[in-house]
């Protein structure tokens, strides 16, 4: 007999959930982020010997129904994906359904809710994976999770946390970030029964003076490419080098970036830099814990953060994007109105017209085809804010379009910020990956291409 042997399933999985928990501030993470996909105005946190005993999390946000509660701690359970297309457009935090499961696997669970349509609250009580009880209980509209006794059941990962002071200060870190991501939302953390932030709703400057005793207001900065926008919030005389990165509202990290701040703003900085950018362009698929970001274009970012500090850009603006001025009079009577200049149009290229109905477009690895009717309404009804009047403004199907129609088509639903459904519900397009296409084709992606 060899002296190998397969773990049981069973134990992988335990392992495996223990990777992606390392440390009671993830747990702490993965629940804000719930509780900011929820849309809550204010999320409350609470932990007992720096949350190995106890995390509990509150917020406000818009609840789970009765009859999803037990599926929340299902492994790949999810509300926030419904189909394989909108992986490569993610919008909210959470989208793999792994974090509850693999807490529930490690901990003791307790999960309590009331979902905005519902006239009452219901708890559910889970131990190693399993669920041990479920019933009704009074909540108000939100959710409240209690993480117990985290890594009972795993006692190597216990051992390797480090003590209760820093594993304070990496919860704190947590929360910190998040207060700055949201500044509109009421944050409140209580470590060992004390109040360590308390945060009405406010602004990054105030919430940066609060969290770091600051002296005076911090600096700030704003700057735009054909890519995206940034903006930084910094203060040259703090006592150490600190630097915050958000992509979307992500918290981040990026070695790149923060050397790059720390080169230019120098050694005692404390900085929160905000970048927005669309999701097609980043890659938060590095790390399991989505906290490394890379980009697909790298060096176009960096040249926005540099410009950031009054340096000039140079960016050459590719044939093949759509940066035309939009001529709304064409399709419009009369515009309630003016759009502002066009932004930060992102590159697509028109490939034609199908059927007098579809627009079908390439961008960044994937051909898109527009319901020409849909992306007319939407932007109609942006404008107009009714239903029946956008509609009737909008042009029908079966209409034919030349290339500049249908550029401006896009360009003014790129300004309205790209809405993937128009005001019934309906998708507005649908995107397939070219590496799809690619391999129905058996034919390898060409090199360099990146989804
Ligand atoms: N605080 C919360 N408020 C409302 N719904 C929640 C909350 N936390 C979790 N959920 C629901 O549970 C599901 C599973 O959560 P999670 O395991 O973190 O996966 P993900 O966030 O990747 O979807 C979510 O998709 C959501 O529907
Ligand atoms: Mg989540």
């Amino acid at each position: 007999m060899g002296e190998i042997k397969i773990l049981p399933e069973e134990v992988k999985k335990l392992i495996a959930a223990g990777e992606v928990v390392e440390r009671p501030a993830n747990v702490v993470k993965e629940l804000i982020e719930n509780s900011l996909d929820a849309e809550a105005k204010k999320i409350e946190i609470e932990t007992l010997q720096a949350g190995k005993r106890l995390i509990v999390v509150r917020d406000n946000g818009k609840g789970i129904l009765e009859q999803d509660l037990p599926l929340v701690i299902r492994e790949g359970a999810t509300s926030k994906i419904s189909q394989v297309e909108d992986l490569y457009q993610i919008e909210t935090f959470g989208f793999r359904g792994e974090a509850l499961h693999s807490i529930s696997r490690v901990s003791e669970l307790y999960i309590a809710s009331r979902h905005f349509t519902a006239s009452r609250g219901s708890a559910l009580l889970a131990r190693g994976g399993k669920i041990i009880d479920q019933r009704e209980v009074a909540h108000p509209i939100g959710t409240t999770v209690e993480v117990r006794n985290l890594f009972y059941n795993l006692p190597a990962r216990l051992k390797f946390l480090k003590s209760n002071r820093t594993e304070r200060k990496h919860i704190q870190e947590t929360v910190v970030s998040y207060c700055l991501a949201y500044p509109e939302v009421y944050f409140y953390l209580e470590q060992e029964g004390k109040t360590v932030i308390d945060l009405e709703p406010s602004s990054v400057e105030e919430r940066l003076v609060k969290l770091f005793n600051l002296p005076s207001t911090p600096s700030f900065a704003a700057a735009e490419n054909s890519l995206g926008k940034a903006e930084i919030y910094y203060y040259t005389n703090y006592k150490s080098a600190k630097f915050y990165i958000f992509v979307n509202g992500r918290p981040v990290k990026n070695s790149q970036i923060q050397t790059y701040l720390k080169n230019k703003l120098g050694y005692r900085t404390l900085a929160a830099l905000f970048i927005e950018l669309p999701p097609y362009l980043i890659d938060v698929n590095v790390h399991p814990k989505k906290e490394e970001v890379r980009f697909i274009r790298e060096r176009k970012v960096l040249e926005l953060i540099g410009s950031l500090f009054g340096k000039k850009e140079q960016i050459p603006t590719p044939a093949d994007f759509v940066l035309k001025q939009p001529t709304l009079e064409k399709y419009l009577n009369p515009p309630k109105e003016e759009l502002s200049p066009l932004p930060t149009s992102v590159g697509f290229q028109i490939l034609g017209q199908v059927e007098d109905t579809l627009i079908v477009a390439y961008r960044e690895g994937f051909i898109y085809y527009f319901d020409q009717h849909l992306l007319d309404e939407v932007v109609n009804f942006h404008l107009l804010g009714d239903e029946s009047k956008a509609c009737r403004a909008s042009l029908k199907a079966g209409q034919k379009l030349d290339k500049n129609q249908m550029e401006e088509l896009l360009n003014r639903w790129l300004e309205i910020g790209q809405p993937r459904t128009c005001p019934h519900g309906r998708p507005i397009y649908y995107k397939q990956p070219l590496e799809e296409i690619y391999k129905r084709l058996d034919r390898k992606t060409p090199r360099g291409f990146k989804v």
